[in-house]
């Protein structure tokens, strides 16, 4: 390719002599990678180049940086800014606000209540819960950028907290408006989306017409609507339904959440669930998330635990010596039945063994499957997915089990997920696109976060690059925090 005019401040950096895999499902290629103002400049055979910093890449993959479609990290982007637990896997972008839980818009002080209730304490301590407004939030995030770029969805139990004094019936028809109005305004500043839990407390007692109510503001802008359904057990098929009816209603892009079935009556159901998915993709416009574990993380809930052959505690505020053992074992030591100690243990959370390798894989093999972590940055023993997913699928699921080629896992982490919320010049290595870069050896490549050792950086990610600056290199944070907010409909997003 030819080489583009240098910029009057010359190149910042170029890396050589990499295998580019460029995140459109295309095979890898040799070519060197340079880079000025935050941006891809150049491609190809660039051995006259001069930069700032060269980097010699051979026998490494230079991929986009991973995007990571399913996130919690709202409180995390401005409690620990250096995101070690994503940059040290190679993701330069998260997308927040999962799961109906997003940190804005809600000043719980002003609502009068002292702590975030379950799930939304999931995002991080009551102080974290401070922005009434949207624009409040993306502004604190503006004057003290993390590492990764964030782009964000607006939960709908957040939502309800905002506007609905009890949460257990559905919203009447001015609640509708006041959701509706706060909504819209964050649309408007640059909000990818809405999302629900209505599995979780805060939404269960909501309508399928409030979402829709809500989601139909939607329609026709590009804004998606993401949910963590109600059932991904014995109803997930009527779940789906739900979703798909949602979508089908508002007129807006469905994206299922962490998609799986629970439970060991449900092993095997992959199969109807995929062909559902694949026929409503037919007449509308549907993706999914998925992280590669055959267990679930979420708040300590008794049906769940129900669910689950086996569930480990990771966090507890009443009995936090409990962080890490079985919840079998606290019952014991707290000689009581299951279900009291579960309601012992509250405010707390758990892992879930609860699912099928045999529906994991296949729900990975999905051309479909965006990878998403869903990880939970406070917990204190967190699901090894927090600090392993997207180096597992590489070296796990790619390599070792051979589910699908490097260039295709890369794609699911990259163009795939960029395209689906709408993230303009993210998830490609090309001319023009932002500078977001891994730089890894696709020999060693492997997550070590394990059920037993939890918090361990993966093995085999070299470089990282977020809009041009070095975020992760040695095995370490560089420190440096180039991250922006992605702001549907600005720069950068389409
Ligand atoms: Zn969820
Ligand atoms: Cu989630």
């Amino acid at each position: 390719m030819a080489e583009a005019a240098a910029p009057a401040g010359g190149y910042d950096l170029v890396i050589r002599n990499g295998r580019v895999i460029d995140g459109t499902g295309a095979p890898a290629r040799l070519a060197d990678v340079v880079v000025a103002d935050g941006r891809i400049a150049a491609l190809g055979d660039l051995s006259g180049v001069r930069a700032g910093r060269e980097i010699d890449a051979r026998d490494r993959i230079v991929a986009p940086g991973f995007i990571d479609a399913h996130t919690h990290d709202d409180g995390a982007l401005l409690a620990t800014p250096e995101m070690a637990a994503k940059i040290s896997q190679g993701v330069t972008t998260v997308i927040a606000g999962n799961c109906g839980v997003s940190l804005a818009p809600l000043d719980l002080a002003a609502r009068g209540l002292d702590g975030p209730p379950p799930p939304l304490d999931l995002l991080g301590e009551t102080g974290l819960f401070r922005f009434p407004d949207f624009a409040g939030y993306l502004d604190a995030l503006d004057g003290a950028p993390a590492a990764v770029n964030a782009a964000f969805l607006v939960g709908h139990s957040t939502l309800r907290l905002g506007a609905m004094a009890r949460l257990d019936r559905g919203a009447d028809a001015g609640e509708i408006a006041t959701m509706r109005a706060t909504l819209d305004a964050a649309l408007e500043i640059g909000a990818l989306g809405l999302s629900s839990g209505l599995f979780y407390a805060p939404a269960k007692a909501a309508p399928t017409d409030e979402v829709i109510a809500l989601a139909a503001g939607m329609a026709g802008t590009g804004a998606i609507y993401a949910t963590h359904m109600r059932d991904e057990g014995d109803h997930v098929i009527p779940a789906l339904d739900e979703a798909f009816a949602i979508g089908r209603a508002a007129g807006v892009p469905v994206v299922i959440s962490h998609h799986k079935v629970l439970g060991v009556e449900n092993f095997g159901r992959t199969r109807e669930t995929l062909a559902l998915i694949e026929r409503a993709a037919r007449a509308q416009t549907v993706g999914f998330d998925v992280y590669p574990y055959i267990a679930s993380s979420t708040v300590l809930n008794a049906e769940s635990v129900a669910q689950a052959a086996r569930t480990v505690i990771t966090w507890s505020r009443a009995r936090p010596e409990f962080a890490g053992r079985d919840l079998d074992a606290a019952a014991a030591a707290l000689g009581c039945p299951r279900d009291q100690a579960i309601d012992r243990l509250q405010p707390a959370g758990a892992v879930y063994f609860a699912m099928d390798e045999d529906d994991v894989r296949r729900v990975l093999s999905c051309p479909r499957a965006m990878i998403g972590s869903d990880g939970l940055p406070f917990d204190e023993r967190p699901h090894p997915r927090l600090w392993g997913t997207f180096p597992r699928v590489l070296g796990h699921y790619a390599r070792e089990v051979g589910l699908f080629s490097l260039e295709e896992a890369i794609h699911r982490m990259t163009g795939l997920p960029a395209a689906t919320f709408g993230l303009a010049g993210r998830g490609a290595v090309a001319p023009g696109a932002a500078a977001d870069l891994v730089v890894f050896d696709p020999e060693t490549v492997i997550d070590r976060a394990s059920f037993e050792e939890p918090i361990r950086a993966a093995a085999g990610i070299a470089l990282v690059i977020v809009n041009g600056t070095p975020v992760w290199q040695d095995g370490a944070p560089s420190g440096a925090r180039p991250g922006r907010v992605l702001r549907r409909g600005a720069e950068g997003v389409a």
